[in-house]
């Protein structure tokens, strides 16, 4: 087997959350590219056939399944929708996420609380049940951010608490699966990319912070997409537990 094919996708089955929008579109689309046939989950559910057009537009299977992850049953459900549809799931996308910027003092329990059920619990209710019928050489990752690990400028408790959480809830399921279960977790961390959520931004804060990007730009999805590629497939088979930070060196400014 050559480098190169061991990030190869042929045969295997992919799930994303999140794949109505933004980055999760260009994870869809480049799993497919890789081989994979994809199920894609969100709750935006006519979006998320143009997303299942760009899978099958590689030559790919998809199915769409409109998903709320902060419910744990409609998470079960995405994973029955899977295996009805292709048998089996090797790869789980936690990518789902919403944004939230409330100075601390005036943040209320329920927005607070919105942010940790789609962007903690909503990942946790996915991996449990995707590890439920995942079978060994499968490989779960998880979508934080480098706000889990610096600040940006922006009061965003309840998001960077979440993205923090997540890069501890990876160590922990890495370390209860991936020797029992040949299951591995990681995380990915992506810096500044623009998708509906940074379109949220107010005027020229995403600039704010371009001094701190030492690549001198915006990341490209493709370029996410790629780091994500080496997670999900055999190229990464002796990586788990980890955070790979895309960020063009955000977190080390
Ligand atoms: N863009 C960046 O620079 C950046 C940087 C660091 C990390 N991230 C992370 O990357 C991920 C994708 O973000 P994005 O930038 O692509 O933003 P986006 O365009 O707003 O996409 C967010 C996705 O999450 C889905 N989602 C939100 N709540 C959901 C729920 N309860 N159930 C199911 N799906 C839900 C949305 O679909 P529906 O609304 O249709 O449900 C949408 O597909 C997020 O986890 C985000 O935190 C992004």
């Amino acid at each position: 087997m050559s480098v190169l094919d061991r990030f190869r996708l042929d045969g295997r089955v992919a799930i994303v959350t999140g794949a109505s929008s933004g980055i999760g579109v260009g994870f869809a689309r480049g799993l497919a590219q890789a081989g994979a046939d994809v199920t894609l989950g969100a709750r935006r559910t006519d979006r998320l056939a143009a997303t299942a057009a760009l899978v099958e537009a590689e030559g790919r299977r998809a199915v769409a399944v409109g998903t709320d992850v902060a419910d744990p049953e409609s998470c079960r459900n995405l994973v029955t929708a899977a295996m009805a549809a292709f048998g089996r799931v090797d790869i789980l996308v936690n990518n789902a996420g919403v944004g939230s910027a409330h100075p601390a003092l005036r943040e209320t329990p329920e927005q607070f609380r919105s942010v940790i059920d789609v962007n903690l619990n909503g990942c946790y209710w996915m991996a449990q049940a995707a590890a439920a019928v995942m079978r060994p050489g499968s490989s779960i990752i998880n979508i934080s951010s480098v706000l889990g690990l610096t600040t940006a400028g922006l009061p965003q408790a309840a998001y960077s608490a979440s993205k923090a959480a997540l890069l501890g809830l990876t160590r922990d399921l890495a370390q209860q699966w991936t020797g029992r279960r040949g299951i591995r977790v990681n995380a990915l961390a992506p810096g500044f990319f623009k998708s509906e959520m940074t379109d949220q931004y107010r005027p020229g804060y995403l600039e704010s912070q371009s001094a701190r990007i030492l690549a001198g730009r915006f990341g490209d999805p493709e370029e996410l997409t790629a780091a994500l590629i080496f997670l999900a497939s055999d190229a990464g088979d002796y990586v788990t537990g980890q955070t790979l930070v895309v960020d063009g060196g955000v977190s080390i400014t």
